[in-house]
């Protein structure tokens, strides 16, 4: 199933959901920006262990738009997609969304990103996918 801004993904289990405390506010009140992309790393991360048993580092994160606040109390889901697996690298995609916890309940699409996690060996080198050919078979 794909995540998409257009709708929440009601029957998709997201690959993190965390409430959010006074703790992660930054200055106006809102959780800060930080909090989010920190959540979006873990996701990508846990996403790419599906494909991946060993060690994961991130390479790359696209460009990211916030399109609403999220406020403390909010739900706030880290829905996953795999959107491509290369030698050594996974890409992908995570959409946030926020349930409001003052405000009805409603569901609000705060942002999106392309992660690109990379398979590492222990010496921290690029290393084959898992089932992609290299040496975890398949
Ligand atoms: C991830 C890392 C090991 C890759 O090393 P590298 O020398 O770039 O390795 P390669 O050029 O062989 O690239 C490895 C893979 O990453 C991909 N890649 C490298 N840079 C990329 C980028 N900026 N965006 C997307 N993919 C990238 C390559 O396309 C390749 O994919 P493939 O094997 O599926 O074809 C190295 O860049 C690194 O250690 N970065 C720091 C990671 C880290 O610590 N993250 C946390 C930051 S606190």
């Amino acid at each position: 199933m794909t995540v998409s801004q257009e709708q929440f993904p009601e029957n998709k289990i997201p690959a993190i959901k965390r409430v959010m405390m006074p703790r992660d506010t930054n200055a106006v009140g809102t959780i800060f920006g930080g909090v989010i992309l920190a959540e979006i790393d873990l996701a990508a991360a846990t996403e790419a262990h599906h494909h991946h048993q060993g060690m994961v580092v991130t390479v790359s994160m696209d460009k990211i738009d916030f399109k609403a606040p999220v406020r403390v109390g909010d739900l706030v889901s880290f829905f996953t997609e795999t959107l491509h697996i290369g030698r050594s690298s996974i890409k992908v995609k995570v959409a946030v969304w926020a349930c409001r916890r003052f405000g009805g309940g409603t569901h609000e699409y705060v942002t999106e990103a392309e992660v690109t996690m990379v398979a590492v060996d222990d010496q921290f080198r690029p290393t084959p996918v898992a089932g992609k050919g290299g040496d975890h078979g398949g």
